[in-house]
Formats: C-alpha cells, structure tokens, sequence
C-alpha cells in the first residue's frame, strides 16, 4: 500500500527518552547470561526494542492529561464510567468489565465457560488464549484460511477457513464448541488481517448453530483500517462506524488494550449476556478485582478513554500501517524474506526459509533473534516452534509451527523510520553473514508458554557433567 497522506511521523516528539547501543562484547556476554533468551535481557541493554507492540506505546498529551484525572475511588469512579462510555459506543456491547490485561479477560472467561473436553476454535488462537484454553483442559484447534500461507500478498490473509470450520462443527456439534474465537488481526500469521465478510459468515454459522462468539480484538483499529482500504464497499466509512458494524456481529469481545488501546496496561471483556456478566463479576471480584476497576487505577481507564478514541484517527493508522510497510520493505531490500503483505504491527520474517540450514527443531527463528541482538541490540520475538510448539498436554504429541517466523513488532508512535533504517544496515550484515548462524536446543523449559522463560544453549554445545 503506498504512502497517501502523511509525508512523516504525524507527530512531533515532545518527551524524549536516551536509548543506548552496548559495545558488541557486552552484548555477547548479556545474551549467554540471559540464557540465549531474548525475554531475560534486561530493557536497558537493548537500543531498539521490537519485541512486542503490547504496552508499549508513546502515550499522547491528551492520555498524559487524562491521567491526572484518574478518579482513585475503589467504586463506581467517574474514570469507569469514562471507559465504559467509550468502550460501549465503539464496541457495541452492554456490559463492560475492565481487566488488568488481555489474559486476564481471557482467564475470567475461560473459567466460567464449560471447555473441559471440548473445543475451542479459533481462525488462529494467540499463545495466551491457547494457554488458558489449556489450562481449563480445552482443546484449541485453528482454522487458518490456506491463503495464509500462501506466498501471494493477499489482503486478508487472517480469515478463517470457514469451510473446514462449518464441517467442524457440522462434525462435533454445538455441545462440544463452548467459544469460537477470531482474533483480528490474525498475530500468528503474521499480524494479518481478518475481512468483515469473513466476520460476518463465522458470525452467521455461529448464531445458527447457537455457539457464543468472541472477537480478540487487541489490533481491532488496525485491522478496520485494512477493511477500509482493501474490501469493497468500506473506501468512504469512518474507521469508527466500521469498527461498529464489525463488533455488532459478535456476541462478546475479548480486548487486551495494551495494543489498540495505546496504552501501557490494560484489557477488557465486553459482552452482552446478562447471565454470564454475572458469572464473570462474581469471580473477578476474587481474582481481578471490584467490577468498576477490575485490577486497573482510575488513571489507567481514563488513559485507554482517550487512547480508544485516539487509536481511530485515520492519520494516525494510515501512518502507522506505511511504517510497518516502510520497514518490511527495507528488510526485503537487504534479503530477508519477510510475510507478505505487512500486516499492521509488526513485520515477520521467514526464519525457516532464511535460515534453511537450521532445522525446525533447532528453532531457526530464535537463532534469528539472537543475531539480531548480538549484531545490532536489536529485540525481537520468535514466533516458530519455539513459542507455538512443544508437548500437546491433550495428545502428548511434539507440535512444530507451520513456519518458523521472527516478529519485529513496531511499538506504536515510539520509532521514527530512522531506527527502521538502522534495523535494515543489521538486517544487511546478518545475510551477509547468515550461513554461520547456528541452531538452538532447550536446556530447561516450563509446561505451557515456554517461550517466556526457558533456556536454551547453542545446539552443537556439549552439556558439562551435572556434579
Ligand atoms: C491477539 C492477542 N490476544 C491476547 C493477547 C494477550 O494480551 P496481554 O498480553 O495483554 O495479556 C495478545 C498479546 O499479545 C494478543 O496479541
């Protein structure tokens, strides 16, 4: 998508913040101390920091403003019913229950639903929605579109595959499917984004067969911005009145706002059944909190007021989507083979195939990561087998990714395409020296998320004698 309005970043920096590059003999020795984990590196040891867009975003002056309004009271805070006010209009829903993030929302609601056994479906389920459908024995199952493998830049390559999914449930039944889920836009493959007519045909199998359905909707603004600019009928809609009509088609959202709230903490569950709100509130006042604050300060709901509003504003997205493009191109420059096209946070590159010397099991995109550190201090996420593999806890089976990717997520309103370009000078000299890149196996890791956590150590490494 070429560039139609905005020339440079449509803001100007009034705070800034000192970043700083370690000398590379630093860097060395900070990724073996973390274990070859890019999560256990400390924030100050890293220059530019693309490990996820999730609360990470430059808050603007009206969300520094609204801060200073946060009304403290422990209920029924004017900070709520701001938050509410809002979240209501964009998302269409009657009862709102603020949480302290998106897994949060997704740990209330999978603890009140009956997923023991049976099936949650998803057009690709995100790791936390995977764990906490796990952790309640459920069983996960995607169904991604084919498109979205496919190497063509198509525009919404995070549908879901409705026929497999209505065969699906033509084969189970309504009894078997507590949630369908679709998650726009689509972060496991590739931050891509989902067409309100796919919407709109999940939503119709899901009301005829009776089954709730949620939206995940933590890039929900992004994901409107793509339906404006590449499905027919949406060129003169409001980003807003496209939002609208796209959460009218959902029984309930899921919203980890740390992403398209613009803010740096922060989620909610909006849903419109009167008996399941009660269900919910029940429980959060245990885990979460009272319902008008749900585990955020009044200060936190008055920043995603503003920021929820903010994050329509057609200049802000169309920027913000350029970017994501400016960077991927860059990088195709330079001879990464990346998901195309760039979906609206964060630009993948295609480690399996990058890296074809380094098989699956060696996790080829963390070996990508941790180049990118020791070269450049840059961070970035694998998102291949490492993250979306391991040991099914249902089957017992080994899972791998269907690709071996590496996100380089673009915090919103931080970088300016200068970083970008630094990004794309590492990206060059890692190709040119890509065929010594080596393999990573796991040294130690946890049950379900292991990605956060684990350690690894080069592949090749001989284990020193435990004494
Ligand atoms: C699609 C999606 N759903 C849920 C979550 C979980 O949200 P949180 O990190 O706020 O718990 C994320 C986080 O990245 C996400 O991308």
């Amino acid at each position: 998508m070429k560039r139609t309005r905005q020339p440079a970043e449509p803001y100007r920096i009034k705070s800034v913040e000192p970043i700083k590059l370690l000398p590379r003999h630093l860097r060395e020795e900070k990724i073996i101390q973390a274990n070859y984990n890019v999560f256990k590196l400390d924030a100050p040891d890293i220059y530019i920091d693309l490990l996820t867009d999730s609360g990470t975003s430059a808050m603007s002056i009206k969300q520094w403003a609204a801060l200073m309004l946060g009304d403290e009271s422990y209920a029924g805070s004017t900070s709520f019913r701001n938050f509410e006010r809002v979240v209501k209009d964009i998302f269409r829903k009657e009862y709102v229950i603020p949480c302290h993030q998106g897994r949060a929302a997704e740990h209330l609601l999978f603890s009140v639903l009956d997923t023991k056994g049976k099936y949650v479906l998803n057009n690709t389920h995100f790791d936390t929605t995977k764990g906490n459908t796990q952790h309640k024995q459920g069983i996960p199952v995607d169904f991604p579109c084919a498109e979205s493998m496919s190497a063509e830049p198509l525009p919404f390559k995070g549908n879901m595959d409705i026929e497999k999914f209505e065969q699906f449930v033509a084969e189970h039944g309504a009894g078997k499917i507590p949630l369908v889920l679709m998650t726009i836009t689509n972060n496991s493959v590739g931050g891509q984004p989902v067409s309100m007519k796919n919407i709109k045909e999940v939503s119709e199998i899901c009301y005829r067969n009776k089954l709730p359905f949620f939206i995940d909707s933590a890039r929900f603004a992004e994901n409107c911005f793509f339906i404006k600019k590449n499905e027919a009928g949406y060129a003169q809609k409001p980003i807003k009145e496209i939002a609208q009509e796209l959460f009218k088609q959902c029984d309930g959202v899921l919203m980890s706002a740390k992403k398209d709230g613009l803010a740096n903490i922060g989620g909610f569950l909006a849903l419109n059944d009167e008996k399941l709100y009660q269900q919910l509130t029940e429980l959060m006042v245990i885990i979460e909190g009272f319902p008008t604050y749900g585990g955020l300060a009044g200060r936190d709901m008055e920043i995603l007021a503003v920021g929820l509003e903010e994050v329509l504003d057609y200049d802000y997205l169309d920027f913000r989507v350029d970017q994501v493009r400016y960077f991927g191109e860059k990088l195709i420059e330079k001879g990464m083979p990346i998901v195309e096209p760039t979906g609206g946070n964060a630009v993948f590159i295609d480690a399996g195939k990058f890296l074809p010397h380094i098989p699956a099991e060696q996790f080829p995109g963390q070996s990508l990561a941790v180049e990118f550190y020791r070269e450049g201090g840059i961070r970035s996420a694998e998102i291949g087998s490492l993250m979306l593999g391991g040991i099914d806890p249902n089957t017992g089976e080994n899972l791998m990714a269907a690709r071996e990717l590496v996100r380089l997520a673009l915090p919103r309103r931080v970088y300016t395409n200068s970083h970008f370009d630094y990004v794309a000078e590492v990206a060059d000299r890692i190709v040119s020296n890509k065929e010594h890149l080596k393999g990573y196996k796991i040294k130690r890791a946890p049950e379900i998320l292991r990605h956060f956590t684990c350690d690894l150590q080069p592949a090749e490494a001989v284990m020193s004698p435990v004494g």
